[in-house]
This record gives C-alpha cells, sequence and structure tokens, in this order.
C-alpha cells in the first residue's frame, strides 16, 4: 500500500479518472451524437489509455468495472497494460447513487459483497480503490440523517479496501450544482471532511493509507459568480487547514463540472498558494483531463491522433499545475 501511495503521489503526476459508470458514459457520448456501447467505450479508453507519453504526467487511472475486464487490441488486459507502462491500475467500487429517504439526496450504494469483488479485482493486479459521495448544498440539504449514513458507508468502504491490501480513495464531492456562495461551500464541505474523518478515525482506519479526493472550494454553478483562482485557492485551503488531520498523505482534487481552464488554474493557484500544508495536492480529474479529447475524437477513427495530443497537452498543463508552474 506505502509503494501504491508513493506512486499515485509522484510530485510531476496525477490521476486519470476513467472510471464513467455505464450511464454516465452514455451522458458523455452523447454531447459526441455517439451511442455508448462496450466496444466503443473500450476503443475510447484504449486511446486514451495508449496516448505516447501519458506515463509522464500520469501516475494512476482508476477505471470503471467494464473496463478492468477488457482488453487491448493486442489481446492485453487494461490493467497489466498500465502496469507495463508504470501507470498504477484502480477501480471505483461504488455502484452509484439511489434516493434517500424520498427527498432530493442520494446515497451511495455497493457495500454487500465488496470484499469479495475486492478479492477478484486483486487477481487482476488493481491496487487501489475509489468510493465516490455526492452531497447537495441548498438550504435543507445535506441533511444530518443523509450525512451519517452517506459516510458511514464511506468509512465501511475504507475499511474493507485496506483489509484487502488495496490503498482506498475516499471521495467526498461537495457538488457544484445550485446557487450556493463560496462562504456556504466551505461551511458544508468542512463540515462533511470533518464528519469523516471523525468517523475514519472511530473505526481505525489508517489515515496514512489513504487519498482523500474531494472538491474545491467554489460557489455554486447557478449563482452566476466567478470566483478568482486566488480566492479559490484561500478558501480551499484553509476548509481543508480545518478538517483534514497531517497524517492524510495526499489529497487530489476532482473537477466538478469547471471547464479545463479553471480547474488547471485553480489547482496551480492552489499549489501556489499551500506553503507549509502537510499533504502533497494533486489531481484526479475526469472531465477536465478528457473532455477536449473527447470532442476531438467525436467517435472517429481519422481524429485519434489529434484526441490524443489534445489530451497529452492538457495532461502536461495540469501536470504543471500540480508543481504551482503555470504563470
Ligand atoms: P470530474 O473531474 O469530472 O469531477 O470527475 C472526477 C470523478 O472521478 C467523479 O467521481
Amino acid at each position: 500500500m506505502e509503494e501504491t501511495i508513493t506512486k499515485l503521489l509522484n510530485p510531476v503526476k496525477g490521476i486519470l479518472a476513467a472510471d464513467e459508470s455505464t450511464h454516465t458514459m452514455e451522458k458523455r457520448m452523447a454531447t459526441i451524437n455517439v451511442s455508448s456501447t462496450p466496444e466503443i467505450n473500450r476503443n475510447y479508453r484504449q486511446m486514451l489509455f495508449s496516448t505516447p507519453g501519458i506515463e509522464k504526467y500520469i501516475s494512476g487511472i482508476i477505471m470503471f468495472d467494464e473496463t478492468v475486464r477488457q482488453k487491448t487490441d493486442e489481446d492485453v488486459s487494461f490493467c497489466d497494460f498500465l502496469t507495463q507502462k508504470g501507470i498504477v491500475p484502480g477501480i471505483k467500487v461504488d455502484e452509484g447513487l439511489e434516493p434517500f429517504n424520498g427527498g432530493e439526496e442520494e446515497i451511495t450504494k455497493g457495500i454487500e459483497g465488496l470484499s469479495e469483488r475486492l478479492k477478484e479485482y486483486s487477481s487482476f493486479g488493481l491496487k487501489f480503490t475509489k468510493w465516490r459521495g455526492a452531497f447537495v448544498i441548498s438550504d435543507l440539504y445535506p441533511s444530518d440523517p443523509f450525512l451519517e449514513e452517506n459516510l458511514n458507508r464511506m468509512v465501511e468502504f475504507a475499511k474493507i479496501s485496506q483489509a484487502n491490501g488495496f490503498v482506498p480513495i475516499v471521495e467526498p464531492e461537495v457538488l457544484l450544482k445550485g446557487n450556493h456562495t463560496t462562504t456556504r461551500c466551505e461551511e458544508i464541505t468542512t463540515k462533511v471532511l470533518r464528519l469523516l474523518f471523525a468517523k475514519l478515525n472511530n473505526q481505525n482506519v489508517d489515515l496514512t493509507k489513504l487519498l482523500l479526493k474531494t472538491n474545491m472550494v467554489l460557489p455554486g454553478k447557478d449563482s452566476t459568480v466567478k470566483a478568482e483562482p486566488l480566492e479559490v485557492a484561500g478558501a480551499t485551503l484553509r476548509t481543508l487547514k480545518n478538517s483534514v488531520p497531517a497524517e492524510v498523505p495526499g489529497i487530489v482534487f476532482l473537477s466538478g463540472g469547471q471547464t479545463p481552464d479553471e480547474a488547471t488554474l485553480n489547482l496551480n493557484e492552489i499549489v501556489k498558494l499551500k506553503k507549509d500544508a502537510p499533504w502533497q495536492l494533486s489531481f484526479s480529474f475526469s472531465r477536465a483531463l478528457q473532455g477536449e479529447a473527447l470532442q476531438t475524437w467525436s467517435g472517429k477513427d481519422e481524429n485519434m491522433k489529434a484526441a490524443q495530443e489534445v489530451f497529452l497537452k492538457r495532461a502536461e498543463l495540469v501536470s504543471r499545475a500540480r508543481q504551482g508552474g503555470l504563470e
């Protein structure tokens, strides 16, 4: 587990989230007028993973169950393909969201049978796992019963993962949707993270052998307010210092619906401002890394090379931002 963490937190690299569920993949492919099928998804992911030079910027890739059972054109499993490139293969193990108590909140499912699934994933060569919980901000939400239950499940996931030799990535995502202020996002993110770490401690989860994946602190998408990178960085670092124990080795950010440029510049500013922060700060973007490549590809074989170039360029920029190296 230590070796996996050291590799994932390489100082110039970060994690590519390519773990979109079947349903999310349908939505992504619909934006380029393509109908998602397992074979089309495989082609698309093969294109990303085989981008020449990807290993210079990407330390690990989070996959979905569908992908870890698929092979490249050369008949090599994607897990082995990535491992051979020096990229650590990981997997999302939650099974998505379901309604909670008849309200607007949706709770993460997938604890049942998790231990057995992990034994199979271990045999594939996967090294780390991810579990996402989503938290909506409104005047009413997140509700206390929802916070309790959703975070209890996340802690259970972390415990089961460590017991099976996997590095867990706990991902509480406070969502961008809504018209809340940056201050309200800070308040809720702090509350969620404090409760999460109190629960992890209570359950004796080893905080030195997990990663936190979380949102940057931003104003709600519908608020029409655009926060400058310096403000985002200040609010995000204050939130993390107030809620994340120093033993946690690394915090990786999701992009959460920001544009690729917004996510990249905000990460850059966070790293520039971090000073004596005790954790490594890195990225685990899906949309901000993949969005431009997906549009360039548009489902056409003849666009693959151009899409790989666009993907590599964005990965390089995000890698520089991870070092606070963009002007
Ligand atoms: P985004 O970067 O698109 O938010 O995705 C990250 C992720 O893994 C969501 O679970």
